[in-house]
């Protein structure tokens, strides 16, 4: 695909904004215009990185002006293709923004920049003594405008949810121009329409996001993580769904099978945990002030279908049993570009659902792999689709339609973005789809952000 040509008095008025080396225009714009997957490449005329708030604002108001889309983009990790120039919008690159402020140890809250990554805002709150809550595998380059944008879920939203729970002020340039800016972090602010909910899983189409101040929690001195192999993924199932209730300090349950286990073996050398294989295995970890250990240990005792534990206390060995899990999407992406569905099912009827989607699958695409792992404590599954089209539509919307009768969500955590917009009218209502559209057009007039994004 041909990036458009933007006119030169154009890139003119954006150099002057943000200063000539900020606005790319050779083969740099490369990696800005292809998603972490590779399955969405797009084309963009000019990559811009401004410095601030007013530079955000005063570039948005160039594109006004001149009728050009623009994708905001942060780490480029996304795995919906929101972020990246499918149609020749202009790159608005929020990397620059990357501040990380100063712990507010009294209320545990801390003020960052839209472009700073998910990993420097926790390293800031380890080094206070306390922890952001929200973390997964792309934390080194996921930034937190890029996770307030997507509503990113993560590892630990069974124990502390996800990141709208975490967010408790932003300053954002509207697609009108407004500038929004609630930075205090007053916890009770009953002051009018929240705009960080509502900016929150926005995906870039009402605004661009340049600053957050989100709470932080507290860092147990006791973490104890356990690989627990099963004879069957109901047994695990069951397992998680005790555990949610007798575990109270239950920070992550992660799924896993063992052909996703096999091929991080194979792909990175990954040593295989047991002895034997096992059907299914959880990753659970759990954090207190008093060493939890026991309490897991128990759990476990009481729970069918165990065939093999893992236990480690240490951070080094916690990071082995985590390894597994994390690389599964790296692992996939091995084998070729996969089509990623990102799902929520109720927990009653997960267990069916992992058992019958292969084959779901295989009825639009005989020879496809499908890889399943995830989020299982909070019912979100990332089904993965190997060997197949990356535009396989018909798939798409063979699964959604079947997600959608298990009476599923057909995005737990990664987003609509271009790549389910098609699809978001089998989860949402007519007037829920409408009532969107006008918020929408009331914030983004003109309709220069993120064009293709949530609505088809
Ligand atoms: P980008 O990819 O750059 O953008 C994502 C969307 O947000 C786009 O629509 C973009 O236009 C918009 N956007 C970005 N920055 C801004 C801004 N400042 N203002 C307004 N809009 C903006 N996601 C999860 O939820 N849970 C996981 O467990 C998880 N694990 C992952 C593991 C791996 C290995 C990878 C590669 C990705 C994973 N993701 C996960 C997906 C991804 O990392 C998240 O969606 C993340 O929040 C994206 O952040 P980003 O900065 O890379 O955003
Ligand atoms: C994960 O949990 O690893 C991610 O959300 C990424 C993926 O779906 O591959
Ligand atoms: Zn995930």
């Amino acid at each position: 695909m041909e990036a458009p040509e933007l006119d030169p008095s154009v890139l003119g008025e954006l150099r002057e904004v943000v200063g000539a080396d900020h606005v790319i225009t050779d083969d740099r714009r490369t990696s800005y215009e292809v998603d972490w997957t590779g399955r969405f490449l797009g084309a963009t005329p000019a990559v811009v990185r401004p410095a601030h708030t007013a530079q955000v604002a005063a570039v948005l108001d160039v594109c006004r002006r001149h009728a050009i889309a623009v994708v905001p983009q942060g780490g480029n990790t996304g795995m919906v293709g929101g972020s990246v120039p499918l149609s020749g919008e202009l790159v608005l690159s929020l990397r620059r923004i990357d501040r990380v402020g100063e712990v507010d140890h009294a209320a545990k809250q801390i003020t960052v920049g839209a472009g700073a990554t998910m990993e420097s805002l926790q390293q800031a709150a380890a080094a206070a003594g306390l922890r952001y809550a929200v973390d997964f595998g792309s934390r080194g380059s996921a930034t937190v405008g890029g996770s307030i944008a997507t509503n990113a879920g993560g590892v630990n939203v069974l124990r502390y949810g996800g990141t709208r729970e975490q967010l408790l002020g932003v300053e954002a340039v509207l697609g009108s121009g407004l500038v929004v800016s609630r930075l205090g972090g007053l916890v009770k602010d009953n002051t009018g329409l929240h705009l960080p909910s509502l900016l929150c899983g926005s995906e870039g189409t009402l605004g661009v996001i340049t600053a957050a101040r989100v709470r932080l929690v507290t860092a147990h001195p006791h973490t104890v993580t356990a690989l627990v192999g099963f004879d069957s993924v109901a047994a695990a199932i069951d397992a998680v769904a005790a555990w949610r209730s007798s575990i109270d300090v239950l920070d992550a349950a992660e799924i896993m099978l063992n052909d996703g286990v096999l091929l991080v073996s194979r792909a990175f050398g990954y040593p295989l945990p047991f002895e034997e294989p096992c059907v299914a295995y959880l990753l659970v970890e759990a954090s207190a002030h008093d060493d939890p250990t026991d309490l897991l240990a128990m759990a476990v005792a009481d729970a069918t279908g165990v065939l093999d534990v893992a236990v480690a206390r240490d951070s080094r060995r916690r990071g082995l049993l985590w390894r597994a899990r994390e690389e599964h999407t790296a692992a996939i992406n091995t084998i070729g570009v996969p089509h990623k569905f990102d799902v929520t099912l109720p927990l009653a009827g997960l267990a069916e659902f992992m058992a019958v989607v292969p084959s779901v699958v295989r009825e639009v695409e005989p020879a496809a792999a499908t890889w399943l792992f995830g989020h299982v404590g909070d019912g979100n599954i990332h089904v993965n689709v190997t060997g197949i089209a990356p535009d396989a539509a018909g798939l798409d919307e063979h699964v959604y339609r079947y997600v959608v009768a298990c009476g599923g969500s057909i995005s737990a955590e990664h987003g609509i973005g271009t790549a389910k917009a098609r699809w978001l009218s089998l989860n949402r209502s007519p007037d829920e789809m409408a009532a969107m559209r006008a918020i929408k057009h009331a914030l983004d007039p003109v309709g220069i952000l993120n064009p293709h994004v949530l609505f088809d």
